[in-house]
């Protein structure tokens, strides 16, 4: 059926038809018709899977950057995914980088975006994610049951100083804390300025550092400790790696997300190669790969790893898990496979 519908959707700017699609999986959520014939079409059986104390229905997730203010949730639901991963969040709304600022290469089957976050700001998606919990409530289902479990990705400000962007953070936590399953914190894309120095450890340190503090000394009310979960560049250097990590396990940290979008341009074939932002698909899988091996070394076991970035197919969903990863994400693989490849991975691994 993508199959019909891709080409139509490829004519549209890439971020038209994300916006189209994101609108329609969002009706889809809120018409019952068409939520049950997409659970039907969409769910698959999945061997449930628990890590960061979390029991997730399958291994297989929405990366952020779909649906930045969580306004699709029930939608994506039907969808067949274990978790969702909402934002990336900033605290006040903001309009991120001017247009054109997505890029489809059809032949890297890739995408580079440069959206610097846009957000309708905290607020509106605690309102969004307040209703669809209203719903689970009413409903009696947890995250292990119909509804994914639901992680939050918090950003910074554009215009938050990098010495102030701790209080982005904590106030992004405060605001969260009660209503995510989990919480990721974005330190790595690419499109903000500056941003990405905040993995470096003295900045990653007091960063983190905060955000620990704020978890122990407001235990907000929820059953179990909150996970925080912080995703990582895939152009760091080993030792760069290797300092956010160690800063990661001595703060206390739940997880790692490895990987955002790369800067990095290399055997690319199509016309919008030269665009500036954050490249994904397809050439980030070797990278991605790379990157998934020399973490989980480094770590060793001590938390686990969630590996995103170049999943296009099943054998690439399923290589990630034999190889260690606790959870994979996928979204470059969502525009060229369609909706579908999230069953098509439940099948496989
Ligand atoms: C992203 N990604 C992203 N990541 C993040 O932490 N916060 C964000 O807001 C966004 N926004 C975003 C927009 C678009 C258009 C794309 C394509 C990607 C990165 C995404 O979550 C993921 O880490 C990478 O895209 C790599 O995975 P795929 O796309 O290769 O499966």
């Amino acid at each position: 059926m993508y199959s019909l519908f891709r080409p139509l959707l490829f004519k549209l700017d890439p971020e038209r038809a994300h916006r189209l699609t994101l609108q329609l999986v969002r009706l889809a959520g809120v018409v019952p018709p068409a939520r049950w014939a997409l659970q039907a079409m969409f769910s698959a059986p999945g061997k449930p899977v628990e890590v960061f104390g979390l029991q997730f229905k399958n291994a297989v997730g929405l990366a952020a950057g779909y649906d930045k203010d969580g306004v699709a949730i029930s939608g994506l639901a039907t969808l067949g995914f274990g978790h969702l991963e909402i934002g990336t969040v900033t605290p006040r709304p903001q309009p991120g980088n001017p247009g054109p600022r997505v890029f489809r290469l059809v032949e890297d089957q890739a995408v580079i975006n440069r959206m610097g976050f846009p957000s309708k700001g905290a607020e509106a998606a605690a309102g969004a994610l307040r209703r669809v919990l209203k719903g689970r409530r009413l409903t009696g289902t947890s995250g292990a049951g119909s509804l994914p479990v639901i992680g939050v990705n918090l950003g910074k400000n554009k215009d938050t100083s990098l010495e102030e962007a701790t209080n982005d953070y904590v106030a992004l936590m405060k605001t969260f804390s009660s209503l995510a399953d989990y919480l990721a914190i974005n330190v790595s894309s690419p499109n903000t300025a500056g941003l990405r120095r905040l993995q470096g450890r003295d900045m990653l340190e007091s960063l983190l550092g905060a955000l620990a503090e704020e978890r122990s000394q407001n235990a907000p009310g929820r059953a179990g400790r909150l996970p925080i979960l912080v995703k990582l560049a895939p152009d760091l250097s080993g030792g760069e790696l290797e300092d956010a990590l160690d800063v990661i396990l001595h703060t206390g940290m739940d997880g790692v997300i490895v990987t955002n979008t790369t800067l990095a341009r290399e055997g690319l074939h199509s016309r919008y190669q030269g665009e500036t932002g954050g490249l994904s698909g397809g050439p980030l899988l070797v990278r991605s790969e790379a990157i998934l091996a020399l973490v989980l070394k480094m770590l060793d076991g001590r938390i686990p790893v969630v590996s995103v970035g170049g999943i296009m197919s099943p054998e690439d969903a399923r290589r990630r898990l034999d190889r260690g990863a606790a959870l994979v994400q996928i979204y470059t693989g969502l525009v060229y496979a369609g909706p579908g490849l999230v069953k098509k991975i439940l099948r496989a691994v």
